[in-house]
């Protein structure tokens, strides 16, 4: 590396070594060119946030090292970008993340971004972001709704460490508060107008064709029994219990749709549509979960 090459050059590299190795995108990007964007910005201290990149700009031997270094890494550790530089990013917004949170990726900041449109009666006054992680759902929804109240519950304390972070970053210490629950066990009498939740919904042998990448998540955040089913049906069964009348559950199931649709055959969910890619997004009222529990 003796001597200097633009930007454009650095990136293209990175590219062309990002697709010629086994790397998996899916978390955060779904490409080699964004995930080479990703990479070589982190490695040159370069927001992802700038607007005007200059592509002649000039990059030394010894910022290209500092590439090649964390592009090597990435490639033989299939450590994901967001673990690496410690940043992800959702509903056009950073947050801040360890190996103990999944690296958020929920198709949800769609529906945020959109005000959930046209699924809420109301601009929602209390929010539960149940099965927080990272605490980027709940975070998003108290931005885009600036004077409801959240909780962010999670079961595992190592990550309701790395949401309290994400709570002070943008500055909604005000009007977030933070349960460390099993489920719905330790929230108390909340009602709230909107419940959202994406949960672990991996089925163990979904887990086991996994790509290396996923594996460096949390298997609590990923990994729920024989038919990726087993939070998904304690959700259904507590809910109403805590939503107020005219509330909505918002919860992604991904890949478990279809065993959703198999496991419920009776109840008529809405599954949501996104221009921006994503899928197996449910929804359901309060009176269709009142229903449900009803029948079984
Ligand atoms: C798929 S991750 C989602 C994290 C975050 N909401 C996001 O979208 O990036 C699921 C989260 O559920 C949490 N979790 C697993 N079992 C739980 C339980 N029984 N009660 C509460 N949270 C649980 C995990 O710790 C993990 O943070």
């Amino acid at each position: 590396m003796a001597n200097s090459i633009t930007l454009q050059q650095c990136l293209d590299k990175c590219v062309e070594q990002l697709q010629g190795s086994d790397v998996f995108f899916g978390h955060g990007t779904n490409n080699a060119v964004d995930e080479a964007y990703w990479l070589v910005l982190s490695a040159l201290g370069i927001s992802p946030q700038s607007t005007e990149l200059n592509f002649g700009l000039r990059v030394d031997p010894a910022d290209q090292e500092k590439v090649q270094t964390l592009l090597e890494k990435r490639i033989t550790s299939a450590i994901p970008m967001a673990y690496l530089t410690g940043e992800a990013w959702f509903y056009g917004l950073p947050f801040t993340v360890t190996s103990d949170v999944l690296i958020p990726r929920s198709p949800i900041a769609e529906l945020i971004a959109e005000r959930f449109s046209p699924w809420l009666a109301y601009p929602p006054a209390r929010v539960l972001d149940l099965c927080t992680g990272s605490g980027c759902i709940g975070i998003a929804t108290a931005l885009e709704f600036e004077s409801a109240l959240v909780t962010l519950s999670d079961i595992s304390k190592e990550a309701l460490l790395v949401a309290v972070k994400n709570v002070t970053r943008h500055q909604l210490q005000q009007r977030i508060k933070i349960i460390q629950s099993d489920l719905f066990k330790h929230l108390g009498n909340g009602e709230y107008d909107l419940i959202l939740c994406n949960p672990p919904y991996v089925s163990d042998e979904e887990m086991s064709e996994l790509p290396r990448e996923y594996l460096q998540e949390p298997d609590l955040g990923l990994r729920a029994g024989a038919d990726g089913l087993d939070i998904v049906r304690r959700v259904f069964a507590g809910a109403a219990k805590y939503m107020a009348d005219g509330a909505v559950l918002i919860m992604e199931v991904g890949n478990s749709e279809q065993a959703v649709i198999n496991a419920w055959p009776e109840v008529p969910f809405t599954w949501l549509e996104f221009e921006h890619g994503g899928h197996g997004v449910l929804l359901l009222t309060k009176e269709q979960l009142l229903a449900m529990s009803d029948s079984t």
